[in-house]
């Protein structure tokens, strides 16, 4: 939650920092501002309530001269939107500036403490805190070395300055990534990370720091990730690691494969659009590689657990927030289908701090799209402690989570940057389908079955392809009903979480109330919300349980609610007399079906959002990558 680039090397920096924010503006976008240093170590601030376009608006009005400079863009935690709750907070008097990503719990008894010793706060932020402090550590450190000089500290490393951040970051509680300029320093940034991610890009006599790696991409491909308690030293030519208790690290320099054109809309009007429509090629990438004929079944590079270990699993516990919860129900009815295994889905907010009695054969699967959310990582950690096996079902690479967890499946879905996750939830779909297949194989799947699978995943990306192809009649069908105030989405069995899925995504986006129910259910209480402005997204593809939701479907047509159906394009006929409107989807096997049936929620929710004037890519009061509980 919260963005943070930074730059050093021989251009002038404010270019790279504000692309670089546009970049990460999916992690908030409340407000944004950035500070460089000029070679005489001149300061210059700019922030701005709002998206980014208003910090570039003031940013034309004045000048921003250095070629070493950090930036932010927030997501309001303590204090509202403002100027002056904005990123970079200054410490001291003027003496350095900080920008950060994460809580710290401790701030207000840390306030009145460096309130009491005349530190005057400009903000209602928790950050200032760690700007204050740091400029009193660095005060005191130069008092106890009166004869210290700019040329001494560089020779040391700029150990005095680390050592300033981190007798700061020994009295904070709570998460942090960091970035520190020094007004005396023209030529360094400190960064710190402990649970907020951070990565540093390393160029050609220049370095990039940013909370992710979409600000890189184009500019450098070699990233390094920084880990939990480690101090980032960055000069133009020069890294240093260090490490709390491991002290100096080398780097381990990684080669990323993200282009530009991964990190912009390529002609979409919007991210999300962008997103839905690479889904027939995302699906094919979470299973490139992973998928064998030959032995029916899939496999993973990265479980970390033997087939035996695998077979002894007793019990799955998946967790995760928001849409990946939403997978982790589809993965719930997969696994067992496919495998047999009992599985629990459980928030990973409630899980934290649950106690559920689990046995020793529990394995738990982490999803998560950014592999950074905090509940996420927390539930995560718990069952870890308690010595259960933790993998990570996650689309980004070297993220906490995917870091932190034994092993686990990556979803190579590519960079996904509109808040509403779409391409991530039907890729975790597929993983899971995967794992399930696997797990399933292990046990009593046979040959045939297996291998039958495998086929009908094969397929998935051309009928994704082909429930694409309805984009300007749902288009249509969302111009007709744009104006309601409420929507049901109902579905059953794998077509449940579809549901669920399906008004997430039209709440998220554009502002209306809707609710997903299992179809049957909706008579012990949603049914009364029925009115003819009340629209009933069914999602009732052939299959299993086709006939028994279509008696669900007459129960809202005979209370006169419009009813929108989701359903096969080869039986369409079947549902034509009782929905008024009908969106066609390929006829695929039941256990697939959450992923084709995604396909046209997305559409309905991105189109009503376009249609009511949302900021489809920037809902109101969310963000992408929630790093708070
Ligand atoms: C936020 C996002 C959701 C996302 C959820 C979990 O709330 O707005 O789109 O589903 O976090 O995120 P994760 O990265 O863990 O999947």
């Amino acid at each position: 939650m919260c963005g943070i680039v930074g730059y050093i090397g021989p251009q002038e920096c404010v270019d790279f920092l504000v692309q670089g924010l546009r970049r990460l503006e999916y992690r908030g976008y409340d407000s944004a501002g950035i500070v460089t240093l000029g070679a005489d170590g001149a300061m210059s601030i700019v922030k701005a309530a709002g998206r980014i376009d208003k910090l570039v608006a003031k940013l034309a009005q004045c000048a921003t001269p250095g070629s070493l400079g950090i930036g932010h863009t927030r997501w309001a935690t303590h204090g509202a939107a403002t100027d002056e709750n904005s990123h970079p907070h200054v410490g001291g008097d003027g003496l350095l500036a900080v920008v950060h990503n994460g809580v710290i719990d401790n701030f207000r008894p840390l306030k009145e403490r460096l309130e009491a010793m005349g530190y005057a706060f400009r903000s209602a932020t928790d950050t200032e805190v760690v700007a204050h402090l740091i400029a009193g550590f660095w005060e005191q450190e130069l008092a106890a070395n009166p004869s210290l000089d700019h040329n001494d500290v560089a020779a040391a490393g700029y150990q005095p300055l680390v050592n300033a951040v981190r007798s700061a970051l020994q009295l904070l509680q709570g998460t942090y990534g960091l970035a520190v300029v020094f007004r005396e320093f023209p030529e360094v940034i400190i960064a710190a990370k402990l649970g907020s991610p951070l990565v540093v890009g390393v160029g050609e006599g220049e370095h990039f720091l940013a909370s992710d790696a979409s600000p890189l991409a184009g500019f450098t491909d070699k990233i390094v990730f920084l880990d939990d308690h480690e101090i980032a030293v960055l000069t133009s030519d020069s890294l240093r690691l260090v490490h709390r208790d491991l002290g100096e690290k080398h780097a381990d320099v990684k080669t990323l494969d993200l282009q530009a054109g991964d990190v912009d809309k390529a002609g979409y009007d919007h991210f999300m659009l962008k997103e839905i429509f690479e889904q027939p090629d995302t699906l094919r990438n979470t299973m490139r590689g992973r998928l064998s004929l030959d032995e029916a079944t899939a496999h993973f590079g990265g479980l970390n657990l033997t087939p035996k270990e695998l077979r002894s699993v007793k019990r799955i516990v998946l967790t995760g927030c928001g849409t990946s919860w939403h997978a982790g129900l589809v993965g719930e009815y997969l696994i067992e289908e496919l495998a047999r295994i009992p599985v629990e889905v459980e928030y990973a907010s409630e899980l934290r701090y649950r106690n559920p009695p689990l046995d020793d054969g529990t394995l738990m699967f982490a999803i998560t799209q950014s592999g950074e959310t905090a509940d996420t990582l927390a539930a995560m950690r718990e069952m870890k402690r308690m010595g259960h096996m933790t993998l990570a079902i996650s689309n980004v690479v070297g993220s906490t989570i995917a870091k932190e967890a034994h092993g686990g499946i990556y979803l190579h879905a590519g960079p996904e940057i509109g808040v509403a996750s779409t391409k991530a939830f039907t890729s975790q779909c597929v993983a899971l389908t995967m794992l399930a297949l696997y797990l399933g194989r292990m046990r009593h799947l046979s040959f045939t079955q297996g291998q039958r699978i495998i086929e009908q995943l094969q397929e998935l990306p051309e009928h994704v392809a082909r429930a694409l192809e309805g984009d300007a009649a749902i288009r249509k069908i969302a111009a007709k009903y744009c104006e309601c105030r409420t929507f049901l989405y109902l579905g059953r069995q794998y077509n449940f979480p579809a549901a669920l899925e399906g008004a997430l995504k039209l709440k998220e986006i554009s502002y209306i109330h809707a609710e997903g129910y299992p179809a049957a259910e909706m008579k012990h209480g949603p049914i009364a919300l029925v009115d003819a402005d009340t629209p009933s997204v069914f999602i009732v593809p052939h299959g299993a349980v086709f006939d028994k939701v279509m008696a669900n479907m007459e129960e809202i047509k005979a209370r006169g609610g419009p009813v929108v159906a989701i359903t096969c394009e080869d039986g369409a006929r079947d549902v034509a007399g009782l929905a008024d409107d009908v969106i066609e989807i390929p006829r695929v096997p039941d256990f697939l079906q959450p992923i084709v049936t995604a396909i046209p929620c997305q559409l309905l929710a991105y189109y009503t959002a376009v249609l009511r004037g949302c900021d489809v890519d920037k809902p109101r009061n969310l963000a992408k990558s929630v790093t708070v509980e």
